[in-house]
């Protein structure tokens, strides 16, 4: 019979000296930062952490958008046109205990929704890899490429698209399952 990888590399590790150094496989570290205005984006940030293992972040504004809708969509509005992006709770974010960070939203205005805008301008991405995935109502639009464009520094994995009637209707399961796969070989913890 043959051993399996594992059982054998249980077994020679039982059977080593203790070495002087011993060096622990440290386990890769995954980040899920989101922010969600109506709740879409976060019923698929919890269902990724809950397949991903990933440490959560809700991305709060210092001074959050009013509960009237058209009035949270012409500040909005504004803000990305004029480049002043709303301040965020907690910021600066220190992400060097990440290999991995996921980022989520909603497609505003054909584009990346400005706090997320905001919590990619304020943070460096450098040397990082970067997992996207985004929910919207008609088309994700510009979403993917300027949040690329935002977050130049990082490393792109292929990202997660989600149309909020799937949601609604119980329809996104599988892909944010697979998604979820796929992402967590790339980030999850360490395996022999
Ligand atoms: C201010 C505002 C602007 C939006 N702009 C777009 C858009 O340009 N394209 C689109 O497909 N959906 C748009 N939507 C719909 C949202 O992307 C969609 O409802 C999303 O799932 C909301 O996510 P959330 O519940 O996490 O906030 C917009 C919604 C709001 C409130």
């Amino acid at each position: 019979m043959q051993l399996s990888r594992r059982t054998m590399l249980t077994s020679m590790a039982a059977m080593a000296t203790i070495p002087r150094w011993s060096f622990a496989a440290e386990p890769r570290r995954t980040l899920l930062a989101y922010y969600s205005y109506t709740g879409n984006t976060r019923s698929v940030a919890e269902r990724l952490r809950a397949d991903i293992g990933a440490q959560l972040l809700e991305i709060r504004m210092e001074e959050p958008y009013s509960a009237d809708i058209r009035q949270a969509a012409e500040r909005s509005k504004r803000e990305l046109e004029t480049g002043e992006l709303p301040m965020l709770l907690g910021d600066p974010y220190d992400i060097s205990d990440y290999d991995l960070i996921l980022v989520g939203g909603p497609v505003w205005w054909n584009t990346v929704a400005a706090p997320v805008m905001s919590f990619l301008e304020r943070t460096d991405f450098r040397g990082r890899n970067v997992g996207l995935f985004a929910t919207y109502a008609l088309t994700p639009s510009h979403y993917e490429s300027n949040f690329a464009a935002q977050a130049h520094n990082a490393s792109f994995l292929p990202a997660l698209m989600v149309n909020e009637f799937d949601i609604a209707n119980g329809r996104s399961g599988d892909a944010v399952a697979s998604w979820a796969m796929r992402t967590r070989s790339k980030g999850g913890p360490k395996t022999l």
